[in-house]
């Protein structure tokens, strides 16, 4: 990495991955990165799930009606899992754990995609969380938030461009309309 704001403009999801694996060092490498993430409290309500296994992945790829097909074609995903009991916002807490397994995966130079399960849904009306919850054998007092597809870039991106940035979303002192 040049620097963390060239991470940013870099990093873009990536729904195609080339057949792969990733390294056991890489894979460390992410892990290590989600367990530092900053959590309220201090309180790391969150588990990872790491999913190496082909069927697994072929059978999760079906957790919702869109956006998820992909997974199917990636060689490791990491399921994010929060924990309730552990803290009121287990939600931001697994979060920002994805967001940073993201841009681990891109200092890597890696691809990753979020796919969001909770509040989503699977083509029969299944909650894709149960879907992963069944698939993954997660208790029931946690709570799957997200998978990260995980793999070697299968596509260019383009980075973001500066030039569209929606400045008009940000605000000085007062909210401007
Ligand atoms: C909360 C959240 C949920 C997302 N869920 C999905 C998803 O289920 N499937 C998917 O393909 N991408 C998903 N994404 C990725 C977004 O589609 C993507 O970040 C957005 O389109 C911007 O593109 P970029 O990441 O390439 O900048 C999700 C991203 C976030 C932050």
């Amino acid at each position: 990495m040049e620097s963390f704001a060239q991470l940013v403009k870099t990093r873009r999801s990536m729904r195609k991955f080339t057949d792969e694996l990733l390294s056991s060092d890489d894979v460390a490498t992410l892990l290590k990165a989600a367990l530092m993430a900053p959590s309220s409290k201090g309180k790391h309500a969150w588990h990872f799930i790491v999913i190496d296994d082909e069927q697994l992945l072929q059978a999760l790829s079906a957790c919702k009606t869109v956006g998820s097909d992909f997974l199917a074609g990636a060689p490791l995903a990491v399921a994010v899992v929060g924990d309730p009991q552990e803290s009121d916002v287990w939600i931001e807490d697994a979060s920002v754990a994805t967001t940073i397994l993201l841009y681990q995966a891109e200092d890597l130079g890696l691809g990753a995609c979020w796919i969001q399960l909770r509040n989503r849904f699977a083509a029969d009306g299944t909650p894709a969380a149960d879907v992963a919850r069944r698939l993954l054998g997660i208790p029931p007092h946690l709570e799957p938030l997200a998978l990260v597809a995980l793999g070697h870039k299968g596509m260019e991106r383009k980075p973001f461009n500066e030039e569209r940035l929606l400045w008009d979303k940000v605000h000085l002192n007062l909210f401007q309309n």
